[in-house]
């Protein structure tokens, strides 16, 4: 990635306050369309993000990334010891099985029918909500600040989606040392369980000429003086997209040595 920048400012102080001490919106909804730089922003805010902070960065994705991936990520981050009732509870889930008492058998062929009255999904999600909440008073134990930050939201499947946008966010909203940035062409839509807790910002491009009259010197290109004025245009033709006017920067000639 490029080091030269157009900062989005106010999108990057939402950021850093993320770690006040006091935060009243610890979850931060970044939304923009393809290449209007929510990755870039990330990417550059890790520096923003005070080092005794444990930083849990995950890409989501179509395939793979869930909740156990992103749960397993926190392992490496913070070590099996401080994820005690989690572990707890997925050994609990991974050694459930029916238990039968006191059923009297005759003969050699009968057979015992169980019918589980819970739907396979309802089951599924109540396993997923308890090691949510386990994993969550994990956290609330742990003595560090935590971020959690999800990319590319609108690429996880819809049930990963809607375990981030419910269970998770839920939980996440009343857990004092865990912020979360999530960022995506689509988010989790704020409602009454969380939508109190949190910030929305949108990606609308960064149109301000002095913003990329510095990435332009840095990368030594030519432009037409004054070049503020120049860019200024550029910016108006290509909407402030910064995909668009970095592709357009790249193409210009060398200045000059
Ligand atoms: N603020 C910015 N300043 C300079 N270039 C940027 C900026 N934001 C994005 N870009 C350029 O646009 C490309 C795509 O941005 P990216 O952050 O991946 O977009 P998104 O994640 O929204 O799809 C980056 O590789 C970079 O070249
Ligand atoms: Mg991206």
């Amino acid at each position: 990635m490029s080091k030269f920048y157009a900062n989005y400012h106010s999108h990057r102080a939402a950021f850093r306050h993320l770690f006040d001490d006091v935060c009243s919106t610890p979850i931060l909804l970044l939304q923009g369309a393809s290449g209007s730089g929510k990755t870039s922003l990330i990417t550059h805010c890790m520096g923003d993000i005070p080092f005794d902070v444990i930083r849990l960065c995950v890409q989501l994705r179509a395939d793979s990334v869930g909740m156990e991936e992103i749960f397993s990520r926190s392992i490496d981050e913070v070590g099996t010891g401080n994820l005690r009732l989690y572990q707890q509870c997925l050994e609990e889930q991974l050694s459930q099985s029916v238990q039968l008492t006191n059923v009297a058998q005759h003969g050699t062929t009968n057979t015992i029918n169980v019918d589980l009255s819970m739907s396979e999904s309802a089951a599924k999600s109540r396993r997923t909500a308890r090691l949510t909440q386990a994993w969550f008073d994990d956290m609330r134990i742990y003595n560090s600040p935590i971020v959690v930050i999800l990319d590319a939201y609108e690429q996880a499947p819809s049930e990963v989606q809607d375990w981030i946008s419910g269970p998770f966010l839920a939980r996440a909203s009343r857990c004092k040392n865990v912020r979360v940035a999530i960022a995506g062409q689509r988010v989790p839509v704020p409602g009454i369980e969380w939508g109190a807790r949190a910030s929305l910002l949108e990606f609308n491009g960064v149109f301000e000429p002095d913003e990329w009259v510095p990435v332009i010197r840095g990368m030594k290109k030519k432009v037409r003086e004054p070049a503020d004025v120049f860019i200024a245009g550029i910016c108006q033709l290509l909407k402030g997209h910064p995909s668009d006017i970095m592709n357009f920067i790249e193409g210009l000639n060398d200045a000059p040595k």
